[in-house]
């Protein structure tokens, strides 16, 4: 049997584990914090340590005599896990250290992207200190800023004009909080359009893609209020978007490929493991936003729920260089709510118990990801980040919509969700969108 080394602890890696063991393998985890639902699936084979300790997991997998470790979170991989792992010869699915810094540098990903000539690259550009910013804000006008520091910021560091910038002071006044903090920081034209999300398997060539998701970032209902790390997200039974084509995402597929290829020819090193292509769909076509080196979260739930091939075999596949098949799914919709603590992103409420009515979820169909929570004496506890994920699966989104929806009346707590996502009203309202920016 084959047996895997699981890295990390949220609800992205809880649907992760499950898909190995639906594919016949068995697992272990190494987790900074424990999820009660991976320990059971792990049989508590866990260890609970910082995952940057890269010497303790290297024993661990050994310990364990892993065939693969496969990695969830991106830190990690920004610090150079996948090197040192296979450095042990513990294959690892996840990109090296090298090929991490299309994630973990913005300045990077974009100029590897205007080296290489690669289409859906937007204008930017880098400083390091506040001398020539005022000048490029003033050519490129003021309206058309986004500013985002360069490392990581787990999807809150981005700031847009409009939405949270609302003068060029306030442009000016985050550029010098980035400095201050001794960041880099990068500037970019603003686009417009509707963003959605292409997640694919790469084995350092073949680029393999899966169904297409829309995140939804912001943290209330109507798209009000701060970034998170996302509130949830939702797919469509054609595994396509209402307002993207099979052309556009052939075309987003080519681009990734160009992507492996650069990325291949900058760092000779062969890219391997799940890259996320996060694009927008403008009136000048379609643009890269940003690309993450992992399954997006929650987007991991939608699309792992409903893959038909065995996820164990595009993992080998992902190693051996032959992932040369498309990837079959289920032709079905998938709504993924996240309940989160009362107060987040900005002051979220901590320890407070969750009560969840297991047998009433599986009545209705729905599934239920731990995220971050705690389980002390048998209660399950929040924190301070998302903690739970509700998925409903059906054939068409508005059923999955009523299933997740419905299943987060069976978990009660100081949490909330949005109760918009997925259902028809938003959908109309992108559909919308995406007409306008097109006419315009
Ligand atoms: P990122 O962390 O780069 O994904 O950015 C977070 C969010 O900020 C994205 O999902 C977009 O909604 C928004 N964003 C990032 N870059 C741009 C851009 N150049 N134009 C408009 N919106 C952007
Ligand atoms: N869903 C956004 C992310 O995983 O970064």
């Amino acid at each position: 049997m084959v047996k895997v080394l699981l890295i990390g602890n949220g609800a992205r890696e809880h649907v992760m584990a499950e898909a190995l063991i639906k594919g016949g393998a068995t697992i272990c985890a190494f987790m900074s914090k424990k999820n009660p639902a991976i320990a059971r699936l792990c049989n508590d084979e866990i260890i609970i340590d910082n995952l940057s300790n890269f010497s303790a997991m290297i024993d661990y997998a050994k310990l364990n005599k892993v065939d693969f470790a496969i990695v969830g979170p991106e830190a990690p991989l920004v610090i150079g896990v996948a090197n040192a792992l296979q450095a042990q010869d513990i294959p690892t699915v996840g990109p090296t250290i090298e090929c991490a810094q299309l994630e973990g540098s913005k300045i990077f990903m974009r100029s590897l992207l205007e080296k290489y000539k690669i289409e859906s690259n937007i204008m930017f550009k880098q400083f390091k200190d506040m001398d020539e910013i005022k000048d490029f804000v003033h050519k490129i006008g003021k309206e058309n800023v986004v500013v985002k520091p360069d490392g990581l910021t787990g999807g809150k560091g981005v700031k847009v004009w409009g939405d949270h910038l609302h003068s060029e002071e306030d442009i000016y006044t985050y550029c010098n909080e980035i400095f201050d903090e001794n960041g880099r920081v990068i500037i970019e034209e603003k686009l417009d359009g509707e963003e959605f999300t292409y997640i694919c398997f790469v084995d350092g060539k073949n680029v393999v893609g899966t169904p297409l998701v829309q995140d939804n970032k912001r943290a209330y209902n109507g798209d009000e209020g701060p970034n998170t790390g996302g509130m949830g997200s939702y797919s469509m039974g054609d595994n396509l978007l209402p307002f993207v084509s099979k052309e556009d995402v052939s075309y987003a597929n080519d681009q990734m490929h160009k992507v492996v290829a650069a990325i291949a020819e900058e760092t000779k090193q062969e890219y391997k493991g799940i890259l996320y292509g996060q694009f927008m769909k403008t009136q000048k076509g379609l643009k890269i936003v940003e690309f993450n080196i992992r399954f997006g979260d929650p987007e991991a739930m939608n699309i792992l729920t409903i893959m038909k091939s065995n996820f164990v075999t595009v993992c080998q596949d992902i190693l051996a260089g032959t992932l040369l098949k498309p990837l079959e799914f289920e032709q079905k919709a998938t709504v993924c709510k996240y309940l989160v603590p009362e107060g987040y992103p900005v002051n979220p409420v901590s320890h407070s118990e969750i009560i969840v009515d297991k047998e009433a979820l599986e009545k209705i169909g729905a599934k239920l990801y731990y995220a971050s929570v705690s389980e002390e004496n048998g209660k399950v506890y929040s924190s301070t980040s998302r903690a739970i994920g509700i998925i409903g699966i059906a054939n068409t989104l508005s059923e999955a919509e009523k299933i997740a929806e419905e299943g987060t009346k069976f978990v009660s707590g100081a949490l909330f969700h949005r109760t918009d996502i997925g259902t028809q009203e938003v959908l109309d309202k992108r559909i919308q969108h995406m007409e306008n920016v097109l006419k315009e």
